[in-house]
């Protein structure tokens, strides 16, 4: 591996009777293990208040991979990885539970090793962690010599602009910027790093990728789960927290970003950074005019939903981006729960043709080319263009040139975002991770939304079914631009 120093490295994950841990940090760490991926020498050690041993850790993380990995556990496979799996139970507020955890590890590395801790608590224990690891002696790295310690912090990074600007200046007291890395899985969705690819490997798009051939964009991140039993959670939290903050802010980013001249972390998250400063401030009026907020029918009943809550489930924006590429370009926004389905997808909507000369009884907006990032479930990218209908008629129809992931690659060689995320933290690449800059610049596009809907500049909450597309208001905020959602992935209707 990249950046192996050889030395003994240790996988620390907090909150490891958590449900992240089971679901997806060990079965991407055994599925790394699986392809010799992990350096030669290393250890997983889980820690939590519950007071179970190794064994029964073992056991339930077994559990895991044979529901998470495809293939399940191999017998042989696992007894070897299971003989590196400990669990030490610790309170991760009691700075004797870090004294006790650093000896465990000690003892284990004999030696000099290389840390990386996984905090996968929730958001409230991040800095308590950080600042006590910090007290115990537990970051401090001797990279140049030896050893590293390098700290993974799970979403949500704050709740907002001010809480995301002390946690980072708090992490800041006891790690340098290079030792943290923000998780955001969706950079480590194969076919949100495709974005990069297809814009800056190709010649072709890039010349049109502007204001001149572009009509509009729309990032449309469709879940059709409801909140289920994470109300307790979603609750306080809502779309934009939950979704937009982190996920939508950075396909934006993505798709719309200057190329960078190196593909190396701090180039990439320059230009990403750059490109969410751009995003065009919100002014008086602009939240009812250029906002939707939503909630699915039901939602107020759902077990661990207050009374009354003005939670939002779903939530539209139409964005400028105020540079060269961009402006007058709206970037149009959604995502909910309780949809039809779980589709997320972009769609790059080119101008229409100047003058149509053939006669034909289509809609001129839906002879729109188009370029459409299937980003899940059915992964692939989309081209949609015009083409003769054979026959005497000049009749034109739409076609779709299309190419899937399932089509060219095995299903097991599509990695999962987290194995991804752990091998890249592990060598030391944050590209797929979110600089301190680059969280703030999103929470400075969200934060006046969030406070903003909770005063009279709010849209009203408008109610749309469960099951379908989200509500009239999201479609009416494309219609006064005489533009649509469009599907370009999924079949609405089956
Ligand atoms: C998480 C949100 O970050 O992303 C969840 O907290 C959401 O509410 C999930 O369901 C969606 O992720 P994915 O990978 O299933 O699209």
């Amino acid at each position: 591996m990249r950046n192996d120093n050889g030395l003994f490295t240790t996988v620390v994950i907090f909150g490891a009777s958590g449900d992240l841990t089971r679901r997806k940090l060990v079965p991407g760490l055994y599925s790394l293990y699986r392809k010799g991926a992990l350096p030669a020498d290393f250890a997983v050690v889980g820690t939590s208040r519950s007071g179970i041993g190794h064994e029964a850790f073992r056991e339930e993380m077994r559990g895991g991979v044979d529901e998470f990995v495809v293939g399940g556990s191999d017998d042989a496979v696992w007894a070897r990885f299971a003989a590196k799996l400990y669990y030490v139970a610790g309170d991760a507020t009691e700075a004797d539970s870090y004294q006790g955890l650093n000896a465990f590890l000690q003892e284990l590395e004999g030696g000099e090793a290389n840390r990386l801790y996984y905090l996968s608590t929730a958001p409230r224990f991040f800095d308590t962690i950080v600042l006590q690891l910090g007290g115990a002696g537990m970051v401090q790295e001797k990279v140049e010599e030896s050893w590293w310690r390098r700290v993974v912090i799970e979403k949500p990074f704050g709740r907002d602009l001010a809480s995301a600007q002390a946690l980072n200046q708090s992490v800041h007291t006891v790690l340098a910027e290079h030792q943290i890395y923000r998780i955001d899985h969706y950079l480590a969705k194969e076919t949100v790093q495709n974005i990069l690819a297809f814009r800056f490997a190709n010649t072709m798009f890039e010349p049109i990728w502007n204001r001149n051939y572009v009509d509009h964009v729309q990032i449309t991140v469709a879940e059709a789960v409801d909140v289920g039993h994470r109300a307790g959670y979603y609750d306080q939290a809502g779309v934009l927290r939950d979704m937009f903050q982190n996920h939508l802010m950075q396909l934006l980013a993505l798709v719309a970003m200057e190329p960078p001249a190196f593909f190396e972390a701090e180039a990439v998250r320059d230009e990403k950074v750059k490109t969410m400063r751009a995003v065009r401030a919100w002014g008086e009026g602009d939240l009812a005019r250029r906002t939707v907020r939503a909630q699915y029918e039901g939602y107020r009943v759902a077990e661990g939903v207050a009374e009354g809550s003005e939670t939002p489930t779903y939530a539209a924006l139409e964005l400028y981006i105020d540079n060269w590429r961009w402006q007058g370009v709206p970037f149009y926004l959604r995502s909910g729960k309780g949809l039809q389905k779980k589709a997320t997808e972009i769609i790059v909507q080119f101008k229409r043709p100047p003058h149509m000369m053939f006669a034909h009884e289509v809609e001129p907006a839906l002879r729109s080319n188009y370029l459409a990032f299937c980003i899940q479930p059915h992964e692939g990218v989309h081209q949609r263009f015009e083409m003769k209908v054979p026959g005497p008629d000049f009749e034109i129809r739409s076609v779709d040139m299309d190419f899937h992931y399932d089509e060219l690659f095995a299903k097991e060689s599509v990695p999962e975002a987290y194995e991804t995320l752990l091998l890249n933290a592990l060598e030391g690449d944050a590209t797929l991770f979110t600089r301190s800059d680059g969280i703030e610049a999103a929470w400075r596009v969200i934060d006046p939304i969030i406070q903003g809907w909770e005063t009279a500049a709010a849209p009203p909450l408008g109610q749309y079914v469960l099951g379908s597309w989200g509500p009239h208001e999201a479609d009416e905020l494309l219609g006064k631009g005489g533009r649509f959602w469009r599907h370009g992935c999924v079949d609405e209707e089956d």
